[in-house]
């Protein structure tokens, strides 16, 4: 297994290009089962997870090329001949439960092994299947798999209000609703913009959706989708995680192609902790306000307000941070892995439940450390680059699922940043 070896070297300095945002390019792939045209998407993020998600479409018949070094991929369904989603692909990867809705609405039957993926609390799958059975579908659990039928072969259009906010089980339910028969309203529905984008994307094929982005979305069935080409929405989190590397380690870096709609709530804390966000016309530009950062409390939440996918990384932050914070995460359960981590590096943290008390120390220590979750681990690396010695990170696998080329980019403002390749 490899790891990364980053040694904190001061101030950085530079661009760095956001990719396509992963969460949006993986509910954004599904949507080629939902059509026999071809579906194009370009400005796609090259990683793990896109890899998988391409071996599970292709496990049920669907083409797909990845084209321009992986930057744009070209999606076919014309023939789906497997409705079976195995648990071998989809154990990799949670999001692979996103093509239950669409095969269920195409051709009426599906199954779909449950889902693993990360180790971030038990992150059930009830909400997704609880939306399509409003649908008409037809479930049945057994074995580890969800075996679904829509009765006559379609589903029916419906009202259904998410009992609480779910950003999969919005997708999966919109997904399926664009071919049922009639009108689906979803209430509490997420307003993540990564919704926004696979709305977009649907819309381009032909489907009547209205209301994305707000917590109710009108979904008017059509009989067929046909091809459209769909560029990726910019990742918010990849663009967030790079703005916390001038304020962690100094400096000013430029995020390229980021823009402050994206990650309101995220810039918000950023200002009152003492770093200074500016859009640019290519981005977002952002350098400390003056010397060190100060403390600021955060608590997670649904968008608009502050991601849970950026709370490993703010914590990184504050435990350099002059005072004590408090950072509550509300949207899943174990999700402070990344604490013990940071206190092999010198910090002082105390984790109460969902609730982590972070008192700022003046300067972290290098260490050996270990990835456990996607986000978990670059908040490793970003805790490295404000460490007086070496931090090796192991397990980094964890991140070669959500952040391409995290060296490249990081030694391109400066940093001493390797990767060790393991066996
Ligand atoms: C997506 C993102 C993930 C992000 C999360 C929250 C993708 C591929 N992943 O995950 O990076 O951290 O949104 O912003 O887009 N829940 C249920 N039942 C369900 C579904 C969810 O109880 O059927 C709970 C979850 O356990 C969690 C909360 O709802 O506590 C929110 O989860 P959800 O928004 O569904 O996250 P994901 O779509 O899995």
């Amino acid at each position: 297994m490899d790891s990364i070896l980053v040694k904190g070297n001061g101030p950085l300095k530079g661009e760095i290009p956001i990719a396509g945002a992963k969460n949006a390019c993986l509910t954004l792939m599904p949507a080629t089962l939902l059509s026999e045209e071809p579906l194009t998407l370009t400005n796609a993020p090259r990683l793990s997870d896109i890899a998988t998600m391409t071996q599970l479409l292709q496990s049920l018949g669907a083409e797909v090329a990845a084209l321009q070094d992986g930057l744009v991929l070209a999606l076919s369904s014309h023939a789906i001949d497997n409705h079976r989603a195995d648990y071998d692909i989809v154990r990799k990867m949670r999001a692979s439960i996103l093509v239950l809705g669409p095969m269920l609405a195409r051709d009426g039957h599906a199954v779909v092994s449950l889902p693993g993926g990360c180790a971030i609390g038990a992150r059930p799958v009830d909400l997704h299947l609880k939306a399509l059975e409003a649908m008409g579908a037809d479930l049945d659990l057994r074995d580890g798999y969800v075996h679904a039928k829509a009765p006559g072969g379609r589903l029916k259009g419906a009202v259904f209000e998410f009992p609480l906010v779910s950003v999969g089980a919005t997708e999966n339910a919109l997904l399926a609703a664009t071919l049922a028969k009639g009108t689906t309203v979803l209430k509490n529905a997420a307003r993540e913009p990564e919704i926004v984008d696979l709305a977009r994307c649907l819309r381009r094929m032909g489907a009547q959706i209205e209301g994305e982005g707000s917590g109710t979305i009108t979904i008017q069935g059509v009989d067929r989708l046909h091809g459209a080409t769909h560029p990726v929405v910019t990742d918010r989190i990849e663009l967030g995680t790079y703005m916390l590397v001038p304020a962690i380690a100094g400096g000013e870096v430029e995020c390229l192609g980021g823009r402050l709609e994206l990650v309101g709530a995220f810039a918000e804390k950023l200002d009152a902790a003492g770093v200074s966000v500016t859009e640019t016309a290519r981005g977002l530009k952002v350098s400390r306000k003056n010397g060190r950062v100060r403390a600021v409390d955060v608590t997670t939440e649904p968008f608009p307000g502050f991601p849970t996918d950026l709370q490993a990384q703010m914590m990184a932050l504050l435990c350099t941070a002059e005072g004590t914070s408090v950072l509550e995460e509300k949207i899943f359960e174990n999700r402070f892995m990344h604490a013990p981590e940071l206190m092999r590096m010198g910090a002082r943290i105390d984790v109460r439940g969902g609730t982590a008390t972070v008192t700022g120390v003046e300067k972290l220590r290098g260490a050996p450390v270990m990835a456990t979750d996607l986000r978990a681990s670059v908040s490793l690396i970003l805790a490295g680059l404000a460490a007086e010695g070496e931090t090796v990170v192991s397990r980094v696998y964890h991140l070669d699922r959500g952040y391409e080329r995290v060296e490249e980019k990081l030694s391109a403002c400066g940093a001493r940043i390797e990767r060790i390749r393991g066996n």
